[in-house]
């Protein structure tokens, strides 16, 4: 089932720079060379920078052969296009139809491939028992065993779901009328209830706000979805990320605030996708316009990972306009490398500078100080600070994960200097690391200090952190000494 809707003119066409953004600038270090980090499908190069590359995957093309190649080629994400709609998963009240949903999680987990649950509530495929449902109150009821029953059938097999897909109307009117305005309020009561029953039902899986034309930063729509999240936030609804599907044409073009729009979502403290990127057109300028889309992610730390919406042009739902990243026979466009190229090009997400606060002070002694003479006895040499190191997993998938480790100064002096023994275990090796110089990739290894971080003050801390092929766990082991 597909939808036909016009998307709105986004106001100015993209201003779309041929070259890559320069990214790796000041404050930020490659330890590694350039070409451990040059990977050669998209989900390896995405999962280089702790993202991912994904596609909407349709169950009656499994057995295609030529898209089930690329698919385990090239994506470490899969959406369902059709098959976790409500139409497909509960087709009459109560009954639950899983089959082909199913297929598709069992192709993702059989390529090493995380899933994107696509969605629980939504104003279309939605079956027809559903609108007419006459009262709030069951309506409410449906909507939670809905949640529950789809929810509980993937507990734990689903890195993020659309929660709720498309609420808000195109232009300035606010939420888009349906029943789930029409019964449950025009407001935003209802997706905060479908929120708060996702949470519960798997608190395992990020929970994800989805909708289109929400990329231009200053429409009415994108203020409108970026108040609710805002909202959201500051009374602790769980919102975990928001998801832009990003379908793109002349009429629709990439808006030069694309970026902007990705980075003040993210400064809310939610993660951003892309969800169901396509763009029509071909040769350079669609290669130039997919290179804008990919850097602009690559740009913002919280950008998690971009999913097209398709594989082959004749795969989309919009094939006529040629959209995809493979033409019908499966070959790569121009689109393709520009948007491997983009990856390769990318920044790893934490792009962490010494933090400018300072960590809390502990409460002062209270007891008075001692009365002692000082020591007469010059200090001892050598030892400047003491420092200790923390780690932290930030993201991990299936064959790889992403890290942060927290460098403290524990002394009241300035420390000049830190290293950082790093244990991995076996089967693990970086492949990328930032803020620190690695001595290695693998085994016992040495993280120093880049050149602009050594210095801690006391009480100070940094961070540095790094991409590692292989399992998470064990953990790596970190200690600390200086210089
Ligand atoms: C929207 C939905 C998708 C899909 C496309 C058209 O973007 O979120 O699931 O239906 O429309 O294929």
């Amino acid at each position: 089932m597909r939808e036909s809707r016009i998307r709105r003119r986004a106001g100015l066409r993209a201003v779309l720079a041929g070259g890559a953004v320069l990214l790796v600038g000041a404050g930020l270090s490659l330890a590694l060379t350039a070409t451990a980090n040059a990977a050669t499908t998209l989900g390896a190069s995405a999962a280089a920078t702790g993202r991912y590359f994904g596609t909407a995957v349709n169950s009656g093309k499994l057995n295609d052969s030529t898209y089930s190649t690329i698919l385990a080629r090239e994506f470490n994400m899969v959406t369902p296009e059709n098959e976790m709609k409500w139409d497909a998963t509960e087709p009459s009240r109560g009954t639950f139809t899983f089959g082909n949903a199913d297929a598709i999680v069992s192709r993702a987990t059989s390529i090493g491939a995380r899933m994107r649950g696509h969605t629980l509530v939504w104003h279309s495929q939605l079956p027809s028992w559903v609108s007419s449902v006459s009262s709030a109150s069951d309506l409410t009821t449906v909507m939670h065993n809905h949640i529950n029953g789809v929810m509980s059938h993937y507990k734990g097999k689903i890195y993020a779901w659309d929660v709720v897909n498309e609420a808000f109307a195109d232009g300035s009117s606010g939420l888009r009328s349906s029943i789930w305005t029409q019964r449950l309020g025009n407001n935003t009561g209802w997706i905060e209830d479908a929120f708060r029953t996702a949470r519960a039902a798997d608190p395992a899986a990020k929970l994800c706000y989805n909708d289109y034309n929400t990329d231009n930063w200053t429409d009415a729509k994108t203020q409108g979805v970026y108040n609710m999240v805002r909202d959201f936030k500051a009374r602790g609804v769980p919102i975990d990320c928001v998801g832009f599907q990003s379908h793109f044409n002349s009429a629709s073009p990439v808006p030069a605030s694309y970026q902007t729009t990705l980075s003040n979502f993210a400064a809310l403290g939610v993660d951003v996708q892309i969800t169901e990127l396509d763009i029509e057109g071909s040769g350079t300028t669609q290669a130039n316009n997919y290179r804008t889309v990919v850097n602009a992610c690559m740009a913002v730390a919280r950008c998690a990972g971009i999913t097209v919406w398709g594989i082959r042009d004749p795969d989309s739902w919009r094939a006529s306009g040629t959209p995809l990243l493979f033409d019908g026979s499966g070959n790569k466009k121009p689109a393709y490398d520009a948007v491997l190229t983009a990856l390769n090009n990318g920044t790893p997400p934490p792009t962490t500078n010494p933090p400018t606060t300072t960590r809390p002070s502990t409460a002062p002694p209270t007891t008075s100080p001692p009365t002692t003479a000082p020591p007469t006895s010059a200090p001892p040499t050598g030892q400047p600070g003491t420092c200790a190191a923390t780690y932290r997993l930030v993201n991990s998938w299936p064959g790889g994960f992403q890290a942060e480790v927290t460098v403290q100064n524990n002394g009241a002096t300035t420390i000049n200097g830190w290293t950082v023994p790093l244990g991995l275990p076996a089967g693990v090796s970086i492949v990328n690391m930032w803020n620190a110089v690695g001595s290695g990739t693998s085994g016992s290894i040495n993280a120093t200090n880049a050149n602009y971080n050594g210095t801690i003050a006391g009480n100070g801390s940094t961070t540095f952190g790094f991409v590692a092929n292989g399992s998470s766990t064990p953990a790596p082991t970190v200690g600390c000494h200086t210089p």
